[in-house]
């Protein structure tokens, strides 16, 4: 028995933040000895909402490099883009004629991005958490690690799995197998720096919201000396009255690599004056690593195509033998 088996994905709008690499990349990361994980970059759902040509292969490119640059290691790893598999597409299609369109109805990330869309709302991203189903079942992988926002998807994701074996397969030989979810600690999640309850998110407006990976060092330290705290001395985790204190005080815990007893203890009577330069200090040493990875990974575009040409060969050859076990349980002919 080989080792079981992860995937995951972003989408490759916008810069990456250091929500993306706490929140999923570093975790990936750690687990990655344990597992034989599949990687993607998410470009399919990149255009479900308005987006621009002239950056979409940049931005694919530039999430395969940081994948590689947090340290994704390709012993344990296969890198590819979605939208190099037709695979992902064409069992899309066919889930999308087993969905009840109600269970997309309901999906709760529909609805507030439809309202964020206004009038141009389109089919696509009604349809969004199907193509996610087709990306995650095609590679019959046992976990899948994401964030608490992606768990309706990924509850939805079973329920189309469960009802293709119900309706075209046989109870004791299932066609698809049904992954269970590895949802991350709320803990992990990083929020914004101008609002402490908010996600920190690549579609917030303003940057000054998020650290990107690729910020350099004085834009760091101008963000989180701009960033959102509160006129209290003295600094606490877990005070619902102070979400920013708690915020920053997590982000500095995990940059810092400790406890959260030692950073309560270090922080308890500080003020932001002194507390601010601790943090900025930690996110520029984190940080500094996986840039300068990043840049180097940059300057050898023969090497990041080749990293993606092998990860869509490996991915490619599961995806069809997948896709193919569900069209002959559709009932379609062989190809000729
Ligand atoms: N919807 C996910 C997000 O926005 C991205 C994604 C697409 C994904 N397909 C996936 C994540 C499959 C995990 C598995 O974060």
């Amino acid at each position: 028995m080989g080792k079981p088996r992860i995937l995951s994905g972003i989408q490759p709008t916008g810069d990456l933040h250091l929500g993306n690499y706490l929140g999923a990349i570093r975790n990936w990361v750690d687990i990655q000895r344990d597992y034989d994980s599949f990687l993607f970059m998410a470009d399919l759902h990149a255009i479900t909402v308005p987006h621009d040509p002239a950056k979409l292969a940049a931005n694919t490119y530039e999430v395969a490099a940081m994948y590689l640059a947090c340290g994704i290691d390709l012993e344990h790893a296969t890198i590819f883009v979605q939208s190099h598999i037709p695979a992902h597409t064409e069992l899309a299609w066919l889930f999308n004629c087993i969905t009840p369109l109600n269970w997309l109805e309901d999906m709760v990330q529909f609805k507030e991005k439809a309202v964020k869309q206004g009038e141009n709302v389109s089919a696509g991203l009604l349809t969004y958490p199907v193509l996610q189903a087709a990306d995650i079942l095609l590679y019959e992988p046992d976990k899948v690690p994401v964030g608490e926002d992606q768990k309706q998807h990924l509850e939805l994701t079973r329920d189309i799995a469960a009802r293709l074996n119900y309706l075209f397969g046989k109870a004791e030989n299932p066609i698809l197998k049904l992954p269970e979810p590895m949802i991350r600690a709320a803990g992990a999640r990083v929020m914004s720096l101008t609002d402490g309850t908010r996600k920190m998110s690549k579609s917030d407006p303003s940057d000054l919201s998020r650290i990107n990976l690729l910020d350099p060092p004085d834009q760091i330290q101008y963000k989180i000396k701009r960033c959102k705290t509160d006129p209290i001395r003295g600094l606490l985790f877990d005070d619902p009255d102070r979400p920013e204190c708690n915020n920053l005080l997590n982000l500095y815990m995990i940059l810092s690599n400790q406890t959260k007893d030692a950073v309560a203890a270090e922080c308890q009577d500080m003020g932001w004056g002194q507390f601010k330069p601790l943090l900025t200090d930690a996110a520029i040493a984190t940080l500094k690593p996986i840039q300068d990875k990043y840049h180097a990974i940059m300057a050898d575009p023969g090497y990041l195509e080749s990293v993606l040409r092998q990860g869509r060969d490996t991915a490619a050859a599961i995806a069809n033998r997948t896709l193919s076990k569900v069209k002959m349980a559709l009932g379609y002919s062989t190809p000729l």
